[in-house]
């Protein structure tokens, strides 16, 4: 086995003069995610964990979603999850669908989210809260160092941002059939993120992440009697709880993506590589 600053693997430069390293093949063990990536990754991962679970348990309090300012006895909401005769329904707009056993009614209460899957897992608004601001604050600081560190250390220039070249959509194209069959890179150009593992970090990192934050800081009031113009950008208070709970939820779409893709790839492989750096790079095919 070769790891890829192994001397065996060095080989002379084309002039003849300077050793190269040789570049790494399948099989042999690389350094890719750097410690910040790692460690920033960690305290995202426990942070977002924390924050979905006891965001919905504060959503309990009252699960209906409204557009606007005002919202409650005001307006129509376009979403609800709640309970009709012991059965659960959640409605969007026109459309309702039963949920009995997960959302509206779970293990005989009435709960939106049931127990499982709240911190805390009984009902306790004022607990939610606690450990919702708390977990913002981790989300929020280490976010702000690791979107500095990632543009001066360019992290984000060289590993996240698609190049012109990965975003032809016939290479997209190429890229989701490559998903579809499971075929992933392989040698030398599994160092890299693919295209697709890009656009959606990039999605996560520079969307998503900045959207949650912005309208949880507009539906918090001290923060929006300081910037109001929050409340205009979001278009009401009510807007931006929408908002917050729809980038949570595409947020959980990527977790299951992102674990299933994790799995897929090979998870001990992809583990190691994102808890000590080193990742060993899958065989070319045919050998
Ligand atoms: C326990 C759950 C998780 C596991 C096992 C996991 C695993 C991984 C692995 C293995 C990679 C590296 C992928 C590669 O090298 O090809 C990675 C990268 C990444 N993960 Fe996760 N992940 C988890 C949770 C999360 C969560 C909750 C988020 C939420 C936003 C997230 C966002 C990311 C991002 C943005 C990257 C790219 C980091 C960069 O290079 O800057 N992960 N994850």
């Amino acid at each position: 086995m070769a790891t890829y600053d192994d001397p065996a693997r060095t080989v002379l430069s084309d002039d003849g003069e300077a050793p190269a390293p040789a570049a790494p093949v399948g099989g042999d063990l690389v350094y890719r995610q750097r410690r910040p990536v790692r460690l920033w990754h960690w305290l995202n991962a426990l942070s977002i964990f924390v924050l979905l679970m006891s965001g919905m348990m504060i959503f309990n309090a009252h699960p209906h979603l409204y557009w606007g300012r005002y919202g409650a006895n005001q307006d129509m909401p376009w979403l609800e999850i709640g309970a009709h005769d012991d059965q659960g329904y959640l409605r969007v707009g026109p459309l309702t669908v039963p949920t009995t056993g997960f959302l509206g009614v779970a293990g005989g209460q009435h709960r939106a989210f049931p127990p499982l899957v709240t911190i805390p897992s009984s009902y306790n608004l004022a607990g939610a809260r606690q450990w919702h601001f708390f977990f913002a604050w981790l989300l929020v600081v280490p976010g702000l160092l690791f979107w500095a560190w990632g543009v001066v250390s360019r992290h984000v220039q060289h590993d996240l941002a698609p190049t012109a070249e990965e975003l032809r959509p016939r290479n997209l194209w190429q890229d989701i059939k490559d998903h579809a069959r499971l075929r992933f890179h392989t040698g030398e150009a599994a160092r890299r993120y693919n295209i697709l593992q890009k656009l959606s970090y990039v999605g996560v990192i520079f969307g998503l992440l900045p959207i949650i934050v912005l309208t949880g800081l507009t539906m918090s009031p001290s923060t929006d009697a300081a910037w109001p113009w929050l409340i205009d950008l979001f278009g009401g208070r009510q807007s931006a709880r929408s908002v917050h709970f729809i980038c949570a939820a595409l947020l959980a779409g990527f977790i299951v993506v992102h674990l299933t893709m994790v799995v897929l790839a090979g998870s001990l492989n992809e583990l190691r590589s994102i808890i000590t750096g080193w990742y060993r790079l899958p065989k070319e095919r045919g050998q």
